[in-house]
């Protein structure tokens, strides 16, 4: 039997960046307190592994602000530039894993903001990663993330330039159709499209896949919403599609009599669950 393993399944760049940097800190700051703000990642297993080398997370502003903290890791999803003040006035070291992808979008609203452009940003307004896009902006400022979202956009000052930026995870088709019915309000536009090709291309390999193999096992948490829809794609391809959590919801019975297995997994599945079901199934045929 054949078992491929999608090259692009578990964490995409920047989320494996930011879990190793929490790791080399625990190396690096032996003894010291370390704190991530917001969960490092959407993953129970990650955070419990963490805490067990006594690194917490602190859920807000209001944590950071009395935390008893000697260094915070910044997420990939980034944070306002607040955060960052808050973090130099309290003396505490800042160890930023914030995504380079994000970082761009940050730099690019910081400038254009300063040049007196009105920023929309299209994406999910309650999403870290857009409040914290949001934080790099002035008071000129909007979220935009449906179609009544963006009819009822209209500009104070007609003259003023507008700048929009994307959520790197929304989706390009919808980011158009906004972009569209912002365009036909004829304002002077400046449009970037800042969404990561990670999610994408995890999507369309897990498809290829999923269609020329007799069985696939898709890895993550039920709750992660982009493994629920690897799964949904590749069952779209692959009648013999299987959700699982971990190697232990995996039953090796139901694989017996297929001859090609294709093994993929959602953003926050960590590498080594990936490689446990991977020999598991290898080893057993
Ligand atoms: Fe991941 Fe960074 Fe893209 S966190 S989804 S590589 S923007």
């Amino acid at each position: 039997m054949s078992v491929e393993l999608a090259k692009t399944a578990g964490f995409c760049f920047g989320v494996k960046r930011a879990v190793d940097t929490v790791y080399q800190q625990i190396e690096q700051y032996r003894g010291e307190k370390i704190f991530t703000y917001g969960p490092i990642i959407h993953n129970e297993e990650v955070i419990k592994d963490l805490r067990s080398h006594g690194v917490e997370v602190l859920n807000d502003e209001e944590e950071l602000k009395t935390a008893d903290a000697d260094v915070v890791v910044i997420r990939s999803h980034g944070v306002a530039k607040y955060i960052y003040d808050i973090l130099e006035e309290r003396g505490i070291t800042c160890v930023d894993a914030t995504c380079p992808f994000v970082k761009k979008i940050h730099k690019i609203v910081a400038e254009k903001s300063a040049e007196g452009s009105y920023i929309v940003i299209v994406g999910n307004g309650e999403h870290p990663e857009v409040q914290g896009i949001r934080g790099w902006a002035g008071e000129q400022v909007t979220v935009v993330q449906t179609p009544e979202d963006a009819e009822r956009f209209e500009l104070p000052d007609k003259d003023q330039k507008v700048c929009i930026v994307a959520q790197t995870t929304f989706n390009y088709n919808k980011f158009k159709e906004l972009v569209e019915i912002i365009s036909k309000k004829r304002y002077d536009i400046v449009v970037l499209n800042t969404i990561c090709n990670a999610t994408k291309e995890r999507q369309t390999e897990a498809r290829q896949i999923a269609a020329r193999v007799d069985a696939m096992v898709v890895i993550g948490d039920k709750r992660s919403s982009n493994t629920q829809k690897l799964f949904e794609i590749c069952k779209e391809e692959c009648l013999n599609t299987y959700y699982i959590q971990t190697l232990d919801d995996l039953d090796i019975n139901q694989l017996r009599s297929v001859e090609s297995v294709g093994i993929t997994a959602g953003a926050s599945t960590p590498n080594k669950i990936i490689e446990e079901v991977q020999n598991n199934v290898r080893i057993n045929f």
